[in-house]
């Protein structure tokens, strides 16, 4: 059984008997509902350093849409039973008054990368991600910390406020771990009808077809008005957005001409999905 700790104080304190004992710490930050992409996480921090924390905390102020946040999955039990097969040390899930006592008055606010696509549809969500992924390093006190390359803005975002506020933790991003029909694990995959699971994977394949037909030279618009054709034609409900920007900064491009991401967020049957890859 891996040991819960629920609060700051035991978290605390485990961590400085790690630290008297010279031991390195791996932190894999994540809201629970976990699932493959999670695991790989943890297995990745379990192979490179000697104490692994997985936090396991639905951030309320990350979520812009009180519905979403209600309908969170929570299923420390299970999570916790998942994350026993990896081996990690410690699993650390607070109440929300523990990461949020009342008087709590700070806000980390990352700009410039954190504005467009996920920043301008969900107002204040980057906020939330940055003030308690700041919050996270400094109880783990972590060296290393891994983040999935799923929500690549938000890993920009935290690479920018680790190298503006001198955090000492190194930022290693994993690669997306997806089906075997290309579907991003997500949680909230979970929430989809079966005939929209069945629909989900075209979100990739399409990003896949505009990379490719990107790196052929097309013209940029052409093919991303393809591509919003072809999830909404495979029966998405709404796009969000659909674009090619600059990697690291996710400036807009209006051609190919510098390492670029596509990053899309889409809805479907309710549950809004994002995916992005290289070009
Ligand atoms: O990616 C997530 O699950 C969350 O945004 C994170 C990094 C755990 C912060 O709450």
């Amino acid at each position: 059984m891996v040991e819960i700790l629920r609060t700051v104080a035991a978290l605390k304190a485990r961590v400085q008997e790690w630290k008297a004992a010279g031991a390195s710490i791996g932190v894999v930050p994540t809201m629970g509902a976990l699932h493959d992409g999670h695991l790989s996480l943890a297995r990745a921090a379990r192979a490179g350093v000697d104490r692994v924390v997985v936090t396991i905390f639905v951030n309320p102020k990350q979520f812009n849409n009180p519905d979403d946040l209600k309908k969170y999955p929570r299923t420390l039990e299970a999570d916790a039973a998942l994350l026993g097969t990896v081996g990690v040390d410690a699993i650390f899930a607070p109440d929300p008054a523990e990461v949020y006592p009342p008087g709590f008055a700070t806000t980390i606010s990352v700009s410039g990368v954190s504005e467009p696509l996920e920043g301008a549809h969900r107002p204040g969500h980057f906020d939330g991600v940055a003030t308690v992924v700041t919050k996270l390093f400094g109880m783990t006190r972590a060296d290393r910390a891994w983040f999935g390359q799923k929500d690549w803005q938000q890993l920009q975002v935290v690479l920018r406020l680790v190298a503006d506020l001198n955090l000492k933790v190194e930022v290693v991003g994993a690669e997306t771990v997806r089906d075997a029909d290309g579907l991003a694990l997500s949680s909230r995959n979970a929430r989809l009808s079966e005939e929209a699971r069945g629909i989900a994977p075209s979100l990739y394949w399409a990003l896949q077809s505009a990379a490719g037909d990107i790196r052929d030279g097309e013209p940029l618009d052409e093919v991303l008005e393809e591509a919003r054709e072809a999830v909404l034609g495979a029966g998405f409900d709404k796009i969000e957005y659909l674009e090619l920007r600059t990697a690291a900064m996710l400036d807009p491009m209006t051609r190919f001409d510098a390492p670029a991401r596509l990053l899309a967020a889409a809805w479907l049957d309710g549950v809004r999905l994002i995916d992005n890859i290289p070009v």
